[in-house]
């Protein structure tokens, strides 16, 4: 997740303070590396490097800058490690044109073989500069700088916030807009564009959120849209609302805390991690790496990212016949012994920093043990250390508690698995196909099992802020998801709960059962799976305990529960992402129902780096 931003005005002006400003304002979507470019009486000026805002405004000076029109942008390394080199924003051959860019490009190889095919000359390992070197192109033929940026614009896959400058007409902005957050902002003889509203809130209060398709430019004193999708223009003004809210309630998007801005965030971050998957080179090596390790995975992580880590072994047994030993980060003494060449070690992990996740990591890898890294940080220290690294594209997560980061984790766990399926031919083409086509209907499954689960994870929160003691309880493959379900309530409502396969209930735990014990079932759709829970939620009820279930649309289960939350089930590899989303919220609900701060929990931090 980058943040952008872009003013325009009709003279020059202290620019670079403006772009710094914004630009600072958007540091909460993360960021490795930051740029700007000015235009100054028809010269295009670039300043970028890698680091943080504030040491690079000592190193490159963004405030000396003046200009009338220009662009900014933080980034958050998706294709290409942080360096100079690949900070936006992006320059064509010529030095007439910058871009800067929120997104994925998905096509960008087959686009930047032609452009170099063409003579184009690349400076970075961004999907980013095909953009501008598009234009270019697009220029030479046309003459014309917009229709060249629409051309440009056409021939994009992917997800997209983009702006262009240009020093061939200097007091104006061209932006398109797909599925990545674009904002205008509606100035007095002036306009201003960014990834978000905080960013605008220094200018103005009169803002357009621009729509998937939008195209168009900006000069100091009008907004021309148009939509790219039925090629008519669109009258913009018909959209500014007046926003009310402070800088700090902008940041967190309007939601009194992070933690529930990111799991409202979740169907985005699916979205841009599948559009991820699409175009990763590094996915069918990851494949060929555990098909090629003879049967050993071993599969590792922390908290949250140990849950996927457990999703990655019961569905790679289930799907693939592969068995995958999954083991708690911090007891890798205990399983590295018996690692030896030619085994494969899946490392997750979130932040790339946890430091029990390195260190297992280091000890398998002195095995001879390929290693291959899931996180959400590109060139963070596991992905670097391991022998391929493939990335979840859930943008910066701010809360200490994992949300957005366990759902786009265990999305491209499945992925991968249906990889392996189809590599050692479990799954024919076609089938591989229909599973993935299954796979990419995730970001409208977890908006499913929001909207499905927010009003009763208010009510019952009000009783649960009162417990002490929960059960979370499933089976197969949803025993992560009810392991995960009681982390968050034990993470940031402090109560204390266990997640064990259901079964196991009358091994010990079901002594603690009494009047109104809260339970709380995961029941993916596998009917087996449903059938033998039938049993446990019957065991639970005979002692008065209160039930709560989330099931697949249609569940027979449903009649037992106490309270019931219907998701929807395409796949069976989908449990996490339609299962967790009520759980999360039951968590939050109950933290702030006690008053407590779900984004600071008492002892706890985002990233350990510490054994
Ligand atoms: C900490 C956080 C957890 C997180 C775990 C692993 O304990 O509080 O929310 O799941 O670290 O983090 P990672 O960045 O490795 O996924």
């Amino acid at each position: 997740m980058c943040g952008i931003i872009g003013l325009c005005y009709s003279s020059p002006r202290e620019l670079g303070k403006l772009l710094y400003k914004g630009l600072l304002r958007l540091e909460y979507r993360g960021y490795d590396s930051a740029g700007i470019a000015v235009i100054c009486e028809r010269k295009l000026h670039v300043a970028k490097g890698k680091g943080m805002l504030r040491d690079l405004e000592e190193k490159l000076g963004f405030t000396k800058y003046t200009g009338s029109t220009g662009i900014g942008h933080t980034r958050w390394a998706t294709h290409g490690a942080p360096s100079n080199i690949n900070a936006h924003p992006h320059t064509d051959c010529s030095g007439v044109f910058a871009v800067v860019h929120n997104g994925i490009i998905e096509n960008y190889d087959e686009l930047k073989k032609r452009l170099i095919g063409r003579g184009h000359v690349f400076k970075s390992d961004t999907d980013t500069e095909v953009i501008v070197h598009l234009v270019e192109e697009y220029y030479r033929d046309t003459g014309d700088v917009y229709e060249a940026f629409k051309r440009a614009i056409r021939e994009l896959r992917g997800t997209y916030a983009i702006l262009m400058i240009t020093s061939l007409e200097e007091n104006k902005i061209f932006f398109a807009k797909k599925d990545s957050p674009l904002v205008v902002g509606v100035g007095d003889g002036y306009n201003v564009l960014a990834s978000d509203i905080p960013a605008i809130l220094d200018h103005t209060r009169r803002v357009v959120v621009l729509r998937d398709h939008w195209v168009g430019y900006a000069t100091p004193s009008s907004v021309y849209v148009e939509d790219l999708a039925t090629g008519k223009p669109v009258d913009y003004s018909a959209y500014i609302r007046l926003v009310e809210w402070s800088v700090e309630e902008a940041s967190k998007g309007g939601y009194p805390f992070y933690m529930i801005k990111e799991i409202y965030e979740q169907p985005q971050a699916l979205k841009s991690t599948i559009a991820g998957l699409k175009s990763s080179k590094e996915l069918p090596l990851a494949v060929k790496a555990i098909v090629e390790a003879n049967g050993r995975v071993f599969v590792t992580g922390a908290g949250t990212s140990y849950h996927a880590a457990e999703f990655y072994a019961i569905a790679s047994s289930t799907l693939t016949g592969i068995l995958a030993v999954p083991f708690i980060a911090s007891e890798y003494e205990a399983y590295s012994e018996s690692a030896r060449e030619g085994d494969v070690l899946v490392a997750i992990s979130q932040s790339g920093e946890t430091m029990d996740v390195i260190k297992a990591v280091r000890k398998f890898k002195e095995r001879g043990v390929r290693v291959l890294a899931v996180s959400n940080v590109v060139d963070s220290a596991i992905p670097r250390e391991s022998h391929i690294a493939l990335y979840t594209r859930a943008g910066p997560e701010i809360g200490v508690a994992a949300t957005k980061t366990f759902l786009t984790q265990t999305l491209l766990l499945a992925w991968l698995i249906a990889g392996v399926a189809e590599y050692t031919g479990v799954l024919s083409r076609s089938e591989y196909s229909e599973v993935t086509s299954l796979l990419e209907r995730a970001p409208r499954v977890a908006e499913i099992s929001l909207e499905r689960s927010e009003e009763l994870a208010r009510e019952l929160s009000k009783s649960y802020a009162s417990k002490s003691s929960m059960y979370y309880l499933s089976r197969h493959i949803g025993v992560p998801v009810a392991r995960e379900g009681a982390l968050k309530i034990k993470e940031i409502a402090y109560i204390h709960a266990e997640a064990y396969p259901a079964g196991e209930s009358k091994h010990g735990p079901i002594a603690l059962v009494e009047s109104k014990f809260p339970v709380v079932f995961v029941a993916p759709g596998i009917s087996l799976v449903e059938q033998a829970i039938k049993g446990n939620i019957e065991e639970m009820r005979a002692r008065g305990a209160e039930t709560v279930g989330v099931v697949c649309e249609g569940s027979p289960l449903k009649g037992l529960l106490d309270h019931v939350i219907e998701v929807s089930c395409p796949h069976w590899l989908l449990t996490p992402i339609s299962h967790t989303p009520p759980l999360q919220l039951l968590a939050y609900y109950t933290a702030t129902t006690k008053g407590l701060n779900p984004d600071r929990p008492r002892n706890l931090a985002k990233t350990v780096t510490v054994e």
